[in-house]
């Protein structure tokens, strides 16, 4: 074994460890609070649409009336269908999963910007812009195509949360897109993913952004960190669980066999937040919104039960992807698009912490403790 330093001071999962400063948020698990740039989450649910959050954490200030029309202006000119994007979507296998279409999909657009990588403000603005424009439309053909359906356009009219479900649920008196209520619940879902300090995939972007490379490259990493299951793969995860269980009133026994046996319960717990996650009150109140319009009083129910249950039993409490997962359900999105739509919404916070990155950039390279053979010796092949 080597001894350099005391494996006391090895932090696995970097846990507790701070990496670096940084204005765009702050968790607050003291208080069980989020601040966006110095604002309350609930209170940016409550008053802003996704775009004007999404202002907010590029310029750390909220927009004028003024600064909207034009930030819109320019974000929905880029909502143009790349027949490119098209014919790659459409030649990927239809059983992979969509994180992975996500996760091709930018590393393509980094191939076709024209736009030289310029690690400025100005440049990465104009990726924020085109990822926030291309990523719905990449979604939405990608359900469509495995439903053997049509692409939808984007219109240049709506906003992002609208736009979206329009393109993926069409125009129809019964599309989410079609109810003002339905938009709405889905557009805080988005303010509430669009942005959550240093966690995994945040860090994963600003690690490869610490190295100079280019903006796709550090969103198509971070989108790789966001599948999994521990981040933000969750949302499907609590869904499929929830799909499994079926029955309500089985809940409690699921929960505690899963725990007898040592197993996850997805959506619960926190690397930062121990009493609770800031974000669940306000996406609760939007899912059981949901359920209330689209016949939800089942995954009501189950969502009370498995929540009752893991309270009971040990105290940890739901993260945002528990009340997620069946309010994307009730809104009709296929289980496994879920983890995309996180990606859309996170598209803002990850692209803030790119900018702050480049302004103030050190290589981010951290070490580590040893504990492999000691030095030693080649012994020639015909020794061996
Ligand atoms: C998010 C997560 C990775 C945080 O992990 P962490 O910071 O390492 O968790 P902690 O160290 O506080 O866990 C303390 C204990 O609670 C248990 N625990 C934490 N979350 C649990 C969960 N969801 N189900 C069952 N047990 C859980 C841990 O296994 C650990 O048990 P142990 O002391 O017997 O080993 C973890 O809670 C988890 O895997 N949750 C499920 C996945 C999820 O919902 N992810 C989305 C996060 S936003």
């Amino acid at each position: 074994m080597s001894t350099t330093t005391p494996a006391s001071e090895v932090r696995k999962g970097l846990y507790g460890v701070i990496a670096d400063y940084t204005s765009v948020s702050k968790v607050m698990p003291e208080t069980n609070s989020l601040t966006y740039r110095g604002y309350a989450v609930q209170d940016l649910v409550e008053n802003c649409s996704f775009e004007e959050v999404f202002y907010l954490l590029w310029n750390g200030e909220l927009p004028t009336q003024d600064q909207l029309t034009k930030f819109n202006k320019r974000g929905r000119s880029y909502r143009k269908l790349d027949p490119g994007l098209i014919s790659l979507i459409h030649s990927l296998p239809t059983d992979c999963h969509p994180m992975d279409v996500m996760r091709t999909a930018v590393s393509y657009m980094g191939t076709k910007d024209p736009e030289h990588f310029t690690p400025d403000k100005e440049h990465i603005t104009h990726v924020g812009h085109n990822l926030l424009a291309q990523l719905p439309m990449a979604m939405a053909m990608d359900i469509r195509r495995r439903q053997g359906k049509d692409i939808v356009a984007p219109d240049p009219n709506k906003g992002v949360a609208e736009n979206l479900l329009s393109m993926v649920f069409g125009n129809e008196e019964d599309s989410p897109a079609s109810n003002p209520e339905d938009v709405r619940d889905f557009e805080k879902s988005l303010i509430l993913y669009a942005e959550h300090s240093f966690n995994a995939s945040t860090f994963t972007s600003r690690v490869i952004t610490s190295t100079r490379s280019d903006v796709y490259s550090a969103i198509t990493g971070a989108i790789g960190a966001l599948k999994g299951p521990l981040h933000g793969g969750a949302n499907e995860f609590v869904m499929h669980t929830m799909l499994e269980i079926d029955d309500p009133n089985q809940a409690e026994a699921w929960v505690n066999d899963a725990l007898d046996n040592k197993k996850l319960i997805m959506g619960f717990g926190h690397r930062v937040y121990k009493k609770g996650d800031s974000r669940v009150p306000s996406m609760e109140r939007s899912f059981r919104a949901l359920a209330e319009r689209h016949d939800g009083a089942k995954w009501v129910a189950m969502y009370e039960n498995m929540q009752g249950a893991m309270d009971a039993r040990n105290g940890i409490q739901p993260n945002l992807d528990f009340p997620a997962g069946p309010a994307y359900y009730l809104l009709g999105f296929p289980v496994d698009f879920f983890t995309p739509l996180f990606v859309i919404a996170r598209v803002a916070g990850w692209t803030a912490h790119i900018v702050e990155q480049y302004e103030n950039n050190s290589l981010i390279r951290p070490l580590s403790e040893y504990n492999g053979p000691e030095q030693r010796h080649v012994v020639p092949m015909d020794q061996r």
